[in-house]
């Protein structure tokens, strides 16, 4: 993993953003593998910019997002889709068929997971996955007890993520207890990987980005354990982070 040090949040977000805009120029039809948190709205944001700019255009672009709430309407603002939907989606010229993200609202777990992992194979590689990182170390929802061998799959949250995400919510009831999310191996199989840290919640992500705590460790060995070409796996990985906290959420 290239480690950048960003100066501060903004710097952070410009920096992922580039990478991502990069990839669209390069390859209009570029599958992105897509994440939320604090961490990247700044990425979104100047994705957005860039946008409406003109510099950028969505058009062919496919996206698959990390993971969703089980048992979360789409409509609900904490669920991801609206996420989504608010800091991104909504504001550039993506084609909607080209969206894709775990269905909360599938109770049968086996059928969604089985659903999700045909959609992601038939979209095919990921060019880049943009990735935050819980306080406790969590990768989308993986968190750092599960099975790294599982593609999607349904988890059941920990307490330190239910207490981490509760600022989310109107209180930590509120937080549902499981969720969809991709596996640690389907997205190792992303081309190229873009790690934003953030954040007060940041020291021990960092920790947590720069130790062998699984799932990040995975991460952190994305390159060697790559599908990519050879050609495309030089700085595969780019984990760009500042101190600094997101102003995003308070
Ligand atoms: C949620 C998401 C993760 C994200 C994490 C950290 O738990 N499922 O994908 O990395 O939040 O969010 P933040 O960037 O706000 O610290």
């Amino acid at each position: 993993m290239r480690i950048i040090r960003a100066k501060d949040y903004k710097d952070m977000s410009r920096k992922a953003a580039n990478i991502i805009s990069a990839q669209v120029i390069l390859k209009p039809d570029s599958v992105l593998g897509l994440a939320t948190g604090s961490s990247p709205i700044g990425t979104y944001e100047q994705l957005v910019k860039w946008y409406e700019k003109g510099d950028l255009d969505f058009a062919d672009v496919t996206t698959v997002n990390l993971d969703e709430y089980y048992g979360m309407k789409p409509e609900n603002d904490q669920s991801y889709h609206y996420f989504m939907h608010d800091h991104f989606f909504d504001h550039v010229n993506i084609d909607p068929s080209r969206i894709n993200l775990p269905n909360g609202m599938e109770p049968d777990e086996k059928k969604e997971c089985a659903r999700y992992d045909a959609v992601l194979r038939s979209v095919g590689d990921v060019d880049i996955q943009l990735l935050g990182i819980g306080r406790n170390g969590h990768i989308g929802f993986n968190e750092p007890d599960d099975c790294f061998a599982k593609g999607t799959h349904c988890v059941e949250l920990t307490e330190s993520t239910i207490e981490a995400n509760k600022r989310f919510f109107a209180s930590a009831d509120d937080v549902p207890r499981q969720a969809y999310t991709m596996g640690v191996q389907t997205i190792m199989l992303a081309r190229r990987i873009v790690l934003v840290v953030s954040g007060r919640d940041s020291r021990s992500a960092s920790g947590h980005a720069f130790s062998a705590v699984p799932p990040i460790n995975a991460i952190l060995r994305h390159p060697e354990s790559s599908s990519a070409p050879t050609a495309v796996r030089t700085a595969s990985t780019f984990g760009i982070v500042t101190q600094s906290a997101s102003p995003c959420v308070s």
